[in-house]
Parts: C-alpha cells; sequence; structure tokens
C-alpha cells in the first residue's frame, strides 16, 4: 500500500547516492518529490524523468547548500510549485577527512555550511509551508558519537550537531503537530563512500553484520519515518548501521 500519496517532499542532494534512493522511495510510495544538487544536472534530468515514469511528479533544483540563499530559494521555489510541503529531507553533506595539523579553517566551515547550517536554514524555510502531520528528517551519521578512524572529528562534529538540533527544534515543531527525526547511517555504498574503497576493508572490520549498506536500506526507513506510522517518533537520532561499533 502506498504510504505518501498526495505528499509533497524535498529532498537535499537527491542527484546521487543516498538522496537519490530517498527521491526514488518516497516517489514510490506516492510522494510527488522536489530535490536540489549542486554540480549533477544530467543525473538530475534523468531522475526526474524516472520519477515522471512512476506516474508522479518530479521537480531538481540547481542549490549549492552552502550558500544559505540558494538553500531559502530552493524551499520557496518548492512550495511555489507544489503549493505545500510535507516532507523535508535534509540529506545534502559532505565529508571532509583530515588531520587536525592539516585541516584548514574554510574546510572546517564548508562542512558546518553544509552540513549543518544548510540544515538549519532548510527548516526554518520549510516549516512556513507545513501543516499538522510534516516530517523533517536529517541524514546525519553514526560517525556522530562513533569515529573509529583518524581524521573524522570535523565530519563527526558537524553531525553531532545534528543530534542536538534535532532533540531541541523537537520542542519548537512539535506542539504544530510536525515531527523531527535524525537518521544516522553507517557504511553506505556511495561515491562518498565506496564499498571497494580504501576504507572499506577496515570498516568492515567495525560491522557486525560485515557489510555496508545499500542505499534502498536506508531510503525505506526516511519513508517510514516520512510515513503515517511514525507520527510518534521524534527528537530522535536513530542509528540504521548494521550494528557499527566504532
Ligand atoms: N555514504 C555513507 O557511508 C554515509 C554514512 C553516513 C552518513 N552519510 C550521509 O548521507 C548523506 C548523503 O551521503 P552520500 O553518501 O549519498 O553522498 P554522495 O554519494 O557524495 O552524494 C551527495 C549528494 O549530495 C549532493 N551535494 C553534495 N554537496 C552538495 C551541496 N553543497 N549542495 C547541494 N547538494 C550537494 C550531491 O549532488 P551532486 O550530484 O550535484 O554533486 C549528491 O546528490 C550525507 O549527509 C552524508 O554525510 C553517508
Amino acid at each position: 500500500m502506498s504510504t505518501l500519496v498526495n505528499k509533497i517532499a524535498l529532498v537535499t542532494g537527491g542527484s546521487r547516492g543516498i538522496g537519490a534512493g530517498i527521491v526514488r522511495k518516497l516517489a514510490e510510495e506516492g510522494a510527488d518529490v522536489a530535490f536540489t544538487y549542486v554540480s549533477g544536472k544530467e543525473n538530475s534530468e534523468a531522475l526526474v524523468k524516472e520519477i515522471e515514469s512512476l506516474g508522479r511528479k518530479a521537480f531538481a533544483i540547481q542549490a549549492d547548500s552552502a550558500n544559505a540563499q540558494s538553500v531559502e530559494a530552493a524551499v520557496e521555489a518548492t512550495a511555489a510549485k507544489f503549493g505545500k510541503i510535507d516532507i523535508l529531507v535534509n540529506n545534502a553533506g559532505i565529508g571532509i577527512m583530515g588531520p587536525i595539523d592539516t585541516f584548514t579553517l574554510e574546510d572546517f566551515d564548508k562542512t558546518f555550511d553544509i552540513n549543518v547550517r544548510a540544515v538549519f536554514v532548510a527548516i526554518k524555510a520549510a516549516v512556513k509551508h507545513m501543516v499538522s502531520g510534516g516530517r523533517i528528517i536529517t541524514i546525519g551519521s553514526t560517525n556522530a558519537t562513533r569515529v573509529p578512524f583518524e581524521g573524522g572529528g570535523i565530519y563527526a562534529a558537524s553531525k553531532a550537531a545534528i543530534q542536538g538540533l534535532t532533540t531541541g527544534l523537537s520542542r519548537d515543531l512539535g506542539p504544530q503537530g510536525i515531527t523531527i527525526n535524525n537518521v544516522q547511517p553507517g557504511p553506505v555504498n556511495t561515491d562518498l563512500n565506496p564499498e571497494n574503497g580504501p576504507f572499506a576493508d577496515f570498516l568492515r572490520t567495525q560491522l557486525p553484520v560485515g557489510r555496508y549498506a545499500q542505499v534502498e536500506e536506508i531510503a525505506g526507513f526516511v519513508a517510514y519515518l516520512a510515513g503515517p506510522d511514525a507520527g510518534y517518533i521524534t527528537g530522535a537520532s536513530l542509528n540504521i548501521d548494521g550494528g557499527f561499533k566504532g
């Protein structure tokens, strides 16, 4: 049974990886979906066609999450095109890794601009277009609290910030009937962290399941949180990480 019929979703960073998986799954469940990208125009155009072939509407928006005005404009463009926003998925994120002695202030700011500030900006803009039953889901990371390698401190800090933002904003949004949750994946097979990449063998040693997740496994969980059965879940940081030890 389709759980998201007549719902409008906006997914940031929807052109590839986990975000594209979420776009597909929400559309399969009946939602019309807008999504942002930064440089993946071709992927985005192909994904729009794919979603339209499911009989749903799709809308690709070029919007760099590092730019607060662009993020706000993407939210407004979604609301203008579809008339409302029911579901916001903050997925766009980057993972710059490096040791503290060479990690630059520029990369610190870029990480926080995209992984944290853009999330705040999108939520603030989107809630103006949401009614009771609205859903906000951010893709954090299990690395928020578990970092079994060097060089991940700034990424971890940005994802830990999402935990606090989620818990705190659930207080603001609960009275409006809007839930907000933080999905924390472990290693997921994407361009950011390929299952055949240089860190993969080490990461598999941290995983009781002995394998990476595929994007569909994260997307299914996000669709559940976006759906009608998840109305009593809010303010939560939820691991979906194959038991990642860290
Ligand atoms: N993969 C993992 O193991 C893993 C684990 C835990 C958490 N996560 C989190 O999951 C999220 C998605 O990761 P992923 O692995 O799917 O990454 P990915 O394969 O690198 O894909 C990133 C997506 O975000 C978009 N994006 C990147 N920078 C952007 C920006 N500045 N503004 C707007 N969009 C931007 C990309 O668009 P373009 O196509 O235009 O570049 C692409 O659609 C991130 O928040 C990441 O931290 C990933």
